[in-house]
């Protein structure tokens, strides 16, 4: 299979020009991420530089760039022009493009340097199938193929790419393909299945079955593109807090304002006096329990003030990263303090059934609506997520307004949430032991069903976390 791949430079390279006879190659440095790496070129040879020059713009073949190193330096030249090739390929710098009569079809773009890239052999008749792990999306006005296998995407340029993706939902030849998707040649789509294959988009049908062997078969596709791209490693996107809405997007209030006027204000406890009185903390962590199961005498009102003065109140105002953050008992990444707490009421002495919001700020609640069908859909859900073993007595619902970590936080802001909610999850059990209350976590809620009950838009506000309260059983 002849190989008659363009390669040009990615777009995010920078080449410097040093000096008469240096030349950088440069793969900046991304936030958070990879450092940068530079490959110096010297002594730049007129014909290396003259193929240096081509990579930055259209590019050209391997052979095309051999020929000019080769007319303008003579043979001598061409193993340092191997020599440098293959190191920007392994550096992630080089995209490689599949032409369709002299137009772009599809182009392979490093995403992190792995290992040397290798064109794989294709056979005419042999079975190829699209691995589970691969997805196209629009991105920008590009339509790209990735993976989470993969050190690269694929920019499907022409609608035949696409459809050739389409048709390799199921095991294809090159020869059925060819049948099916008319203007293309064979050799194209051999050199395109090429491309795929070595990216790890592609995979042979008759080894697709590794991908459900080992440890790769316990990870659902959501779950291994959530983790490779919130996770530094094998992508080279910013991480960490890069502020990308600064000057364009209003951060949301530290505290958000009232949801409601019907405002009951809650018991605050004694700290100083809990901190003379109360368990130890070896007795509180080794007394933590998951509970699920409920005393006839419910839940009081000043049992849920003090819990929720113990375990979420604001403690005080911080000011941080272009804002204010702020210091609660539990602990939050970058004290951007995104959980909402609301509470469903079920049982609850001198608190009517119904759904409130916990304001930290002012330890306040604020009543949302009373007991509803929407109330009672939500106590069921954790009702059944328990086991079935007693309705709650109280749900708290957190809810993410997901803007405020998004603000500060790239790559990592949905990650970042999921680890805010088990710190107050269990800092939620360590006041609820100290307190001789029955606690328990929950794993899954439903967010579309939050929303509708408490009127919250789901991409600004929804559910990411459940917990539930009760009064203890004396037995
Ligand atoms: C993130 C998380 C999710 C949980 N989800 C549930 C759940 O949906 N239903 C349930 O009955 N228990 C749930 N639990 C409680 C665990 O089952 C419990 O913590 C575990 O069995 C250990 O028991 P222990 O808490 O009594 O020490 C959850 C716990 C955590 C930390």
């Amino acid at each position: 299979m002849p190989n008659s791949l363009v390669l040009s430079f990615n777009k995010n390279i920078a080449v410097v020009e040093e000096s008469s006879d240096r030349v950088a190659v440069q793969l900046p440095r991304v936030a958070g991420n990879l450092p940068q790496y530079t490959l110096n070129i010297e002594p730049i040879s007129p014909g290396l530089l003259a193929a240096i020059k081509i990579l930055e713009t259209d590019g050209a073949t391997e052979e095309y760039l051999s020929d000019i190193v080769l007319q303008t330096d003579g043979f001598s030249e061409l193993p340092k022009f191997d020599y440098y090739l293959q190191q920007l390929i392994d550096m992630g710098t080089i995209c490689h493009t599949v032409c369709d009569q002299e137009l772009p079809l599809a182009t392979r773009i490093p995403t992190y340097p792995s290992k040397p890239f290798q064109l794989a052999d294709v056979a005419i008749d042999q079975s190829y199938v699209l691995s589970r792990f691969a997805y196209s999306h629009k991105d920008k006005d590009q339509l790209v193929l990735e993976s989470p296998l993969s050190p690269a995407k694929v920019i499907l340029a022409d609608w035949k790419a696409a459809a050739i993706i389409a048709e390799l939902a199921k095991p294809q030849t090159v020869r059925e393909i060819s049948t099916k998707i008319p203007g293309i040649s064979e050799e194209t789509i051999q050199q395109f299945f090429s491309l795929l294959l070595s990216t790890e988009m592609l995979k042979e049908d008759s080894k697709i079955q590794d991908e459900e062997k080992d440890a790769l078969v316990s990870w659902e596709f959501h779950d291994l593109l959530f983790h490779a791209r919130s996770r530094k490693g094998r992508q080279r996107n910013p991480v960490g807090k890069t502020f990308r809405f600064l000057d364009k997007v209003e951060q949301p209030p530290m505290v958000k304002s009232k949801m409601s006027d019907d405002i009951i204000e809650l018991y605050k406890p004694d700290i100083e006096k809990l901190k003379e009185e109360d368990y130890s903390f070896t007795q509180v962590l080794e007394n933590r329990q998951s509970i699920r199961t409920y005393n006839d005498q419910p839940i009081t009102d000043k049992h849920l003030g003090e819990f929720l003065y113990r375990s979420a109140r604001n403690k005080r105002f911080v000011s941080k990263d272009y804002g204010e953050c702020t210091h609660r008992p539990y602990a939050n990444g970058g004290g951007r303090y995104e959980l909402e707490i609301y509470l469903v009421v079920n049982t609850c002495e001198n608190l009517a059934s119904g759904i409130y919001h916990y304001c930290p700020e002012n330890h306040q609640l604020g009543k949302i609506s009373g007991r509803n069908s929407k109330v009672e859909a939500l106590l069921e859900d954790a009702y059944f997520a328990t086991d079935k073993f007693s309705m709650p007595q109280v749900l708290f619902i957190f809810a993410a307004r997901f803007q405020r970590i998004a603000w500060v936080y790239q790559s990592i802001a949905y990650s970042l949430i999921l680890k805010d909610v088990g710190c107050l999850q269990q800092t939620m059990y360590l006041v609820a032991t100290a307190m001789n209350l029955a606690p328990c976590a929950v794993g899954v809620g439903n967010s579309d069903l939050f929303t509708a009950a408490v009127g919250t838009n789901y991409y600004a506000e929804t559910s990411v976390g459940e917990f539930i309260l009760g009064s203890k059983p004396t037995a």
